[in-house]
C-alpha cells in the first residue's frame, strides 16, 4: 500500500514538473477537483482523443461525430432521470467534519479484503515456487474463500440496501464493519442521506425572468435529443452510432485521487443505436472492441479488466466496466451500457415529439435501442500517464526517470539537439525542425550537455531525440536516439521523416494485433 501510494505522489509531482497538470487557480491555493492542463498535458490529451476519434469515428462508416452543447433545456435532465435518481449516498463523519460517499468508504474496506487475498497469494508461490498453481489455489484455500465469501457478502447487502433506498441499512452497514474516516480514525457517523450530482446554473439577464439550467452531467444526453435530426440528414441505417467529445460536470462529493474524479471533467462518448432485440450481440461486440483499443496502447494486458455489474442503472438491461490498473488499484476507466431504448422513449414522452426510426427493410418504425461506451478522457490520461512513469536501473548502477509514453500518444515526437551552441550545429538543427514540424510536434533543446538533455527528454515523455554533431556538416547524417531503449543509431536526415512516421502513426498502432 505504502508503495502505491509513493508511485501515486510521484505521477503528481511529475505531471506538475514536467507541466502536463497543474492544479487550477493555483495561485488562490486551488480549486478541489478542478485541474487545467498545461503545456504537454494538453497535447496528451489532445491526442488521446485523436485516437479515439479515429477508431470511433474515421474508422466507421456508420459512425458520424457531433459536438452538442454544454447547457442543455432543462426538461432534458427530467426526461433522462438525473433531476431524480443521479444521486451519490454521502455520511459525514461528526468529529472530522468530512463528507464521503457511503458505498465508496464499504467498497473501500472491501479492497483492504483483497489486498490480504493478495498477500496470501504472494506468500504461497513463494512457498510452492513453480509448482503453484493461483487459481486452483484461489479456489481451495480455507482463508481465501473466507475473504472471498466476506466480500461478496457486504456487496450484495450494499447493493441490495440501495436499489431499495435503505440508507439507514448503509449505515448499519458502516457500523457492523467498524468502518472509521480515513483521515482521523473516528466513527462517529451522521446518517446516509442523497445528494444530486448536478451543478445548477441560471439562463437569462433579470433574477425574475432568469431560467433554472444544469452544467450537463454527460455528453450522451446531448446525442439523444440530436438522433433524430442526425439519422435524417446523415441519411444514417441502423446500426449507426454518433460520438462526442466533451465537458460534463459532476459535483462529486469524494473528490480525491487528483484528474480521477474530478468535478469538471472530459468525455468521449458513443451511443449506437440498434435493432430491439439485437442490443445483446452488439453490447457483447463493443465490450471487445474497447477492450482492444485499449490493448492496442500496450500498457499491458494484466492492467485491464471487466466487471459486470449486478446493479444496474435505471436505464440499463446489461453494463460491464473497463477497470484499470491505477496506482490506487483496479478502478472504473470505462463503462459500456446497454441502454435499451430508456432515453428515446423518455425523450418522446416528455417533447412530446417522435424519435423513431423508419426500418425499410421491415416496413415498421420503432425506437432503437441504444448500446453506449463511455470514457472519461482524463481517466484515460491518468492511466497512460502513471502506467508510463518508470524509474529504471542502468548498467553503470545509474537510475532513470522515464515517461515510456505509447510514442502515437507523446506531446512531443522528437527534440532535436545540437551537439555544441556553435560551428553551424545550431543552424542544422534549427532547418531540421523548421523541415519536421509540419508533420510532427518536435522541440529544439541546445542548453546543457546532451546527456543532460536526453534525460530531460525522456522524463518527458520525448519517444525520439535527434543529436546534430560536427560530422553532420560533412555527411548530412544525424544520431536518433530511441527513447525506450536508448539505442542510438546513425541515419540520413532525408530518412529522418519516414523513422519517426513508422512509430507515431495511429495507423501503426490501431493495426497491432
Ligand atoms: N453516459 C454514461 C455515463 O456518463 P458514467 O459511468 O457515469 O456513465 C462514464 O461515466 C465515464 O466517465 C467513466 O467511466 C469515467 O471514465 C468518466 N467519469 C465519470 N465521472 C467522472 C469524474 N467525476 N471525473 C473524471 N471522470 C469521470
Amino acid at each position: 500500500m505504502a508503495k502505491q501510494e509513493d508511485q501515486f505522489k510521484k505521477v503528481l509531482s511529475h505531471a506538475k514538473e514536467y507541466g502536463y497538470v497543474f492544479q487550477s487557480s493555483e495561485i488562490y491555493d486551488g480549486l478541489s477537483a478542478v485541474y487545467d492542463y498545461a503545456q504537454n498535458g494538453v497535447e496528451l490529451k489532445k491526442n488521446i482523443r485523436d485516437y479515439w476519434w479515429k477508431s470511433m469515428v474515421q474508422l466507421h462508416e456508420n459512425i458520424v461525430g457531433i459536438d452538442a452543447a454544454i447547457l442543455m433545456h432543462p426538461t432534458t435532465w427530467k426526461a433522462s432521470g438525473h433531476v431524480d435518481a443521479f444521486n451519490d449516498p454521502l455520511i459525514d463523519n461528526k468529529d472530522s467534519k468530512k463528507r464521503y460517499r457511503a458505498d465508496v468508504l464499504i467498497e473501500d474496506y472491501c479492497l483492504k479484503i483483497e489486498g490480504k487475498i493478495e498477500k496470501e497469494v504472494k506468500k504461497a508461490a513463494k512457498r510452492f515456487g513453480d509448482a503453484f498453481n493461483k487459481e486452483e489455489f484461489l479456489a481451495t484455500n480455507g482463508r481465501v474463500k473466507g475473504y472471498q465469501e466476506k466480500i461478496a457478502a457486504i456487496l450484495a447487502r450494499m447493493g441490495k440496501s440501495l436499489e431499495n433506498e435503505d440508507l439507514a441499512d448503509v449505515k448499519a452497514l458502516i457500523e457492523e464493519l467498524e468502518i472509521a474516516d480515513p483521515l482521523t480514525g473516528s466513527k462517529n457517523w451522521t446518517d446516509v442521506k442523497q445528494f444530486n450530482l448536478m451543478f445548477g446554473t441560471k439562463l437569462g439577464a433579470s433574477a425574475e425572468s432568469a431560467m433554472d439550467l444544469y452544467l450537463r452531467p454527460e455528453t450522451a444526453q446531448g446525442i439523444f435529443v440530436n438522433f433524430l435530426n442526425v439519422q435524417k440528414t446523415g441519411r444514417m441505417k441502423i446500426p449507426f452510432g454518433i460520438a462526442q467529445t466533451g465537458k460534463a460536470f459532476r459535483n462529486e462529493i469524494v473528490a480525491r485521487q487528483f484528474i480521477f474524479r474530478m468535478r469538471e471533467f472530459e468525455q468521449m462518448e458513443m451511443q449506437f443505436f440498434v435493432k430491439p432485440g439485437t442490443q445483446k450481440e452488439w453490447y457483447s461486440t463493443w465490450k471487445e472492441t474497447r477492450l482492444q483499443w485499449h490493448l492496442s496502447l500496450g500498457l499491458g494486458a494484466e492492467n485491464y479488466r471487466f466487471h459486470d455489474h449486478d446493479k444496474l442503472a435505471h436505464y440499463a438491461d446489461a453494463a460491464a466496466d473497463i477497470e484499470f490498473k491505477f496506482p490506487f488499484g483496479f478502478k472504473e476507466l470505462e463503462g459500456i451500457h446497454s441502454r435499451t431504448d430508456f432515453d428515446l422513449k423518455a425523450h418522446e414522452e416528455h417533447s412530446g415529439k417522435k424519435l423513431q426510426y423508419f426500418d425499410h427493410e421491415e416496413n415498421k418504425s420503432y425506437v432503437p435501442y441504444v448500446v453506449e461506451t463511455s470514457i472519461g478522457l482524463d481517466r484515460m490520461f491518468l492511466a497512460v500517464f502513471s502506467n508510463s512513469l518508470q524509474e529504471e536501473e542502468l548498467e553503470n548502477g545509474t537510475t532513470r526517470t522515464v515517461l515510456k509514453l505509447p510514442s502515437v500518444l507523446a506531446p512531443v515526437k522528437a527534440a532535436i539537439l545540437p551537439l555544441v551552441k556553435k560551428d553551424g550545429l545550431p543552424e542544422v538543427a534549427r532547418k531540421i525542425v523548421a523541415d519536421l514540424k509540419w508533420d510532427f510536434n518536435v522541440a529544439y533543446d541546445e542548453k546543457d550537455a546532451v546527456g543532460r538533455r536526453y534525460r530531460r527528454q525522456d522524463a518527458n515523455g520525448t519517444p525520439f531525440c535527434i543529436t546534430v554533431d560536427h560530422d553532420t556538416l560533412e555527411d548530412n547524417m544525424v544520431t536518433i536516439r530511441h527513447r525506450d531503449t536508448m539505442i542510438q543509431q546513425r541515419v540520413g536526415i532525408s530518412e529522418l521523416k519516414g523513422i519517426i512516421d513508422k512509430e507515431v502513426n495511429a495507423k501503426f498502432w490501431l493495426q497491432k494485433k
